[in-house]
């Protein structure tokens, strides 16, 4: 199989896009359960007929839930959405195809989708001198400790959807039949791993973590480790004002000029200049 029929199809494992219906059919049935939708055994199995599913579907494809409520996250691999994945390739493509040393780094993994896709595209094109890194605490995301996101809870008292277990990010990994010793974990909040974090290199950045001190901690420690030609992604700037706030302290603090570019209505990025 050539390198990009098997990350298209990767890519739509990651994404749930090869079983669509049955994530809508399990929202149907939660919906059923709660007495809120009669059971129908007929659109059960003819799904497409429901009156939402268009819509979910339209969402789904970029990234967004049902009316907005992360419980209608449902279960694929990463959140990102196809616009931010397949922006994501061609920040790996570009980056690798004009030689910009190291590594490929995810802070913010969830289920680890988007570093599966990373870890799948250099095994795709036999690439063997650069290694995955994944930051997250694997157990949600931190109470709010800084002024700057103060009312913004989503830990996992708030937000059980968004802790996921390191082992349960291996399993997915090992499913993708991609786990071995060059996919690395930092496990803990940010403020404790990425300080002494064993990375030499970056060429891919990939900050998604919504909170301040978050993304701020993480651009602190790693945008000096990214290799000039390198590309920083930060996925919750354009709908998490804290997490813009942290980006544009952070750039008006190091006068980085390098202008901004958005990908979808939430993620942005920059690659960083080569002087
Ligand atoms: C929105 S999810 C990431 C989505 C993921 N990138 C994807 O592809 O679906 C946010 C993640 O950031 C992690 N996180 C946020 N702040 C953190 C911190 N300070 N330390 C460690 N993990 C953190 C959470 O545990 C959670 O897994």
């Amino acid at each position: 199989m050539s390198p990009d029929r098997y990350l298209d199809l990767l890519a739509k494992s990651l994404l749930g896009e090869l079983y669509l219906e049955n994530e809508f059919r399990l929202l149907y049935l939660r919906e059923c359960v709660r007495e809120a939708e009669a059971f129908d055994p007929a659109l059960y199995l003819d799904i497409h007929g429901h009156p939402r599913w268009r819509a979910f579907q339209d969402l789904h494809a970029v990234g967004r839930f049902l009316d907005d409520r992360v419980e209608n996250l449902g279960f694929p691999y990463t959140m990102i959405g196809r616009k931010r994945l397949d922006h994501l390739r061609w920040c790996v493509e570009t980056a690798v195809g004009s030689a910009v040393p190291g590594d490929l780094m995810e802070c913010g993994v969830w289920r680890g989708g988007a570093a599966i896709f990373m870890r799948g595209y250099l095994e795709a094109h036999g690439i063997a001198d650069r290694d995955v890194w994944l930051a997250d605490s694997f157990r949600g995301l931190p109470p709010p400790a800084w002024p700057q996101d103060e009312g913004l809870d989503m830990s996992a008292a708030v937000y059980p959807m968004l802790a996921v277990s390191i082992e349960t990010v291996r399993e997915n990994f090992r499913r993708h039949d991609l786990l071995d010793e060059r996919v690395h974990f930092l496990e803990g909040w940010f403020r404790d791993t990425l300080p002494m974090a064993p990375i030499e290199k970056l060429a891919i950045l990939r900050i998604d973590a919504d909170l301040y001190e978050s993304t701020a901690t993480a651009l602190r420690h790693l945008y000096p480790k990214l290799s000039p030609g390198g590309f920083l992604i930060v996925d919750d700037y354009q709908c998490i004002e804290p997490c813009q706030r942290a980006v544009d302290d952070f750039r008006g603090e190091e006068g980085i000029d390098e202008p901004m570019e958005s990908i979808d209505w939430t993620a942005i990025y920059w690659r960083k200049s080569q002087s």
